[in-house]
């Protein structure tokens, strides 16, 4: 067996993985978004620690007799957060995650030292309030003496395996998501960290997703349950491992993926291709291979959103049922999910979401159709820049959240007009996270081979015509409403 350890937003989920590519366990704990200011959110990197340690030793009790089995382990985590080690390791703030937008200013400061062109050429992003190097330059401004007393960042999946293994490392899909990393030499750029004045000692060392690191310290060992011994490989990030765990490694592969953050990516071998930085460009988890990411900031995170303000007592499936029964467009409802900002296509911390078309008759059910729309609208603006830059976009892997509806499923269909594939798991990020392990203990040649187990294709949702037609006039509609709302939300 393999563990893949997906570090998400929302929860840490543990799944064990054998060697057919089967799920046979998954547990999951969660914790909670820190959010003192709009635009703020932080996490306790010990929260993270804590849970994963809970959530394996549950997990092992579960397979009690099997443990030796567990050759391996690895990780997929959420992007860019900002976790500051001092000299001893000791974490020295909160991290800041990949959907705190408090950094505007930190960004047009990188535009002015780095020069958009630099960026776009080294780095192949544009300066966004979510990547890592912002932060980095807010606690610079804003926290200076504990700036002062950093000595490493990591990322955040990067400080969980510290803490399970001891050793400080980070990897390149990962290291993207920062704009401190040279995407195509693969290596930290010295030239970004001297225009910026970040010491390039802060950066840890890079090595591949499936490099083998360490093994899990002894007193992990006695607090899991899991032998001594057991391996551990870098991992990827979330989003990487998303697109391994959905075999979307070779020309060709699209991925929609939908968890707190949404995000539409496709497989990507040309270090050359220019998007002009309208969408991300990051290192794979596959080595030497890259993808392209358009994303939506508040994906399941709209819908969590809603069901907390709204429906409180009821799970996922309950605030769901019934939005087959609603027509398409929510009988006149539009949503834009801009609850902190957006990335893709506007890059505007600023913006804020909204309802347009409230009417008297409107019940429950309509605002949460509203919602699945708004949030797959959103998607569709990332999947519009990649057909206007040329790429086919004829069938998407679905995954996350957003897989677990069949009925959200066919809207994709309608609203990408492709087809929509749901494979045999909806956790991707996991199911990469252990395809990484299984690939690093040697099981398989490559990951395409692993893949071939490992994602297997369940389902197919044909795009209807005539959805397709009625949701196309509503995506236009869905598009003037950035313009009309922006003003309001500054
Ligand atoms: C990607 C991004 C999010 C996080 C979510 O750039 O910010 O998708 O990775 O965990």
């Amino acid at each position: 067996y393999v563990i893949g350890i997906d570090l998400g937003t929302s929860a840490v989920k543990v799944l064990l993985l054998n060697q057919l590519g089967e799920v046979c366990g998954e547990v999951s704990q969660v914790y909670p978004l820190i959010q003192e200011k709009s635009g703020h959110s932080e996490q306790d990197p010990e929260e993270w620690v804590h849970k994963t340690i809970r959530a394996l030793s549950v997990l092992v009790k579960e397979f009690e007799g099997e443990i030796e089995a567990i050759e391996g382990i690895s990780f997929s985590g959420q992007m860019h957060g900002l976790v500051l080690l001092d000299q001893n390791n000791e974490v020295l703030r909160n991290a800041i995650l990949w959907n705190d937008v408090r950094t505007t200013k930190q960004c047009e400061m990188i535009y002015e030292l780095v020069g958009k062109d630099t960026l776009l050429n080294v780095a192949r992003n544009p300066a966004l309030e979510g990547f890592t190097l912002p932060k980095l330059l807010w606690v610079k401004e804003y926290e200076p003496d504990i700036y002062k007393k950093a000595k490493t960042f990591l990322l955040p999946k990067d400080y969980l395996r510290f803490r399970l293994t001891g050793e400080l490392n980070s990897e390149y899909s990962d290291a993207a998501g920062t704009l401190l990393l040279n995407v195509v030499k693969k290596e930290w750029s010295s030239e970004i960290c001297n225009a910026v004045g970040v010491d390039i000692s802060l950066c840890p060392p890079l090595v591949e997703s499936h490099a083998f690191v360490g093994t899990i310290t002894n007193e992990i060992a006695q607090q899991t349950g899991l032998s001594i011994g057991t391996k551990v490989f870098t991992g990827g990030a979330d989003n990487a491992c998303g697109a391994i765990g959905s075999g979307i490694l070779s020309d060709g592969k699209s991925l929609c993926s939908i968890g707190t953050s949404g995000v539409v990516l496709s497989y990507e071998e040309d270090k050359g291709r220019d998007f002009g930085g309208k969408v991300h460009y990051f290192n794979h988890g596959k080595e030497n291979a890259f993808y392209t990411m358009g994303v939506t900031l508040a994906a399941g995170y709209s819908l969590s959103w809603f069901k907390d303000t709204f429906a409180e007592q009821e799970d996922f499936s309950a605030v769901l049922k019934g939005i087959e029964d609603v027509p398409i467009g929510a009988n006149g409802l539009l949503f834009t999910p801009y609850l902190v900002g957006e990335r893709t296509p506007h890059a505007d911390a600023l913006i804020r979401g909204s309802f347009i078309g409230v009417d008297g008759s409107h019940k429950r059910i309509d605002f949460v159709r509203a919602v699945i729309e708004g949030i797959t609208f959103s998607l569709n603006e990332s999947i519009e820049i990649f057909r206007e830059s040329g790429k086919n976009i004829e069938t998407i892997v679905s995954i996350g959240g957003g897989a677990k509806n069949d009925m959200w499923l066919q809207i994709q269909a309608d609203i990408f007009n492709a087809k929509i594939q749901k494979l045999s798991s909806e956790q991707g990020p996991g199911i990469g996270a252990g395809m990484l392990a299984a690939y690093g203990c040697g099981w398989y040649a490559s990951i395409n081979d692993c893949a071939d187990l490992f994602s297997r294709v369940v389902k197919t949702y044909e795009p209807i015509e005539e959805n397709v037609v009625k949701y196309r006039e509503l995506f236009a509609l869905y598009k003037k409403v950035y313009q009309q709302t922006e003003e309001i939300s500054r």
